[in-house]
């Protein structure tokens, strides 16, 4: 029995060898090896997505970066933020994720923009079924991070948009990024939020990823009229993230919401904005957190 086994062992691995050398990628390796960079939080709304399209367009219109924006959220929002800069192309993240065989690589499937060195993931409403088929596979959480290891190459940075839960698709994401940014509102549950998602990133570190690391905690959405609110959640998360919170916090600016509806990155609906100018400085300060 032990030696039918054996044989049958034998007999699958060639056939896997084999199959492997079929699938090799096409994919030419590039110069570069992108800093990968998830934008988590579980609390809907907080403004990951604002954060994820802004953060990754200031990263290339001011420090010239090659910067690839994915969207892991079935709801889409990246392509709805920025339509109109987005240029047709690309296919289903969820077609690499869900590919049985192996192999395939993120670059296949991205679209470029009116920006020259930003290229993003189509929206793919398939992302929320991709999710479940994730928890059969073998080797569930290393699929995104397999399927980056030749697209990093051809990236400065990685710009993950994760969405508000702690499922198989920001495991996946959290297990290929080295960083991730938390945004935060000061409202009374999201301390809780980032507790919660903390806790995940410190257990993949110690089991999945050693090398991911916080990058920072960024309060966002905070209304200048509600100061003892403010403080209030300000003081609470000093206390427990002090040494991770960003210096500059992103204000309620009308300005963010209209541009996202317009299609638009903040930059090209309304460069003089406020939504603008804090932007402009998280993406100097994530620039220089990068590079030291
Ligand atoms: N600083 C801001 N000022 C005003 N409106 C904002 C700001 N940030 C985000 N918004 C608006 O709040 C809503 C939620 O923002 P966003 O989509 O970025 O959050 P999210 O965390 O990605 O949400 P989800 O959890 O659904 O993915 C959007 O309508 C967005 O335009
Ligand atoms: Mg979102």
């Amino acid at each position: 029995m032990r030696r039918l086994l054996k044989s049958g062992i034998r007999r699958i691995a060639g056939a896997d060898e084999h199959q492997n050398e079929t699938l090799q990628p096409t994919l030419p390796r590039g110069q570069r090896n992108a800093t990968v960079v998830a934008v988590a939080a579980q609390k809907g709304g907080v403004g990951k997505t604002t954060t994820s399209v802004n953060l990754a367009s200031a990263l290339v219109r001011n420090h010239g970066l090659r910067v690839l924006l994915m969207d892991v959220d079935p709801q889409g929002h990246v392509y709805t933020a920025i339509k109109k800069q987005v240029h047709p192309g690309g296919g289903a993240l969820s077609s690499i994720l869900t590919d049985e065989r192996g192999g395939r690589e993120v670059m296949e499937i991205v679209a470029d923009t009116v920006l020259d060195g930003l290229d993003v993931t189509p929206c793919d409403p398939r992302l929320s079924g991709a999710e479940d088929l994730l928890g059969t596979r073998i080797g569930k959480e290393f699929i995104l991070r397999d399927a980056l290891q030749i697209t990093r190459t051809h990236y400065d940075v990685v710009v993950i948009d994760c969405p508000p839960n702690l499922g198989n698709l920001t495991l996946n994401a959290l297990v290929a990024s080295d960083f991730v940014l938390v945004p935060c509102d000061p409202s009374p549950l999201a301390v809780n939020g980032v507790d919660a998602l903390i806790g995940t990133v410190s257990t993949i570190a110690n089991r999945l990823n050693p090398n991911i690391d916080i990058l920072g905690l960024l309060m966002t959405r905070v209304d200048g009229r509600n100061t003892t609110l403010n403080q209030t959640v300000r003081s609470q998360l000093e206390a427990a993230y002090g040494e991770v919170m960003l210096d500059v916090d992103i204000g309620i600016n009308n300005s963010l919401s209209q541009a996202q509806m317009a299609g638009l990155d903040i930059f090209e609906f309304d460069p003089r904005s406020r939504g603008a100018k804090q932007y402009t400085k998280l993406a100097s300060m994530v620039n220089e957190l990068l590079n030291g």
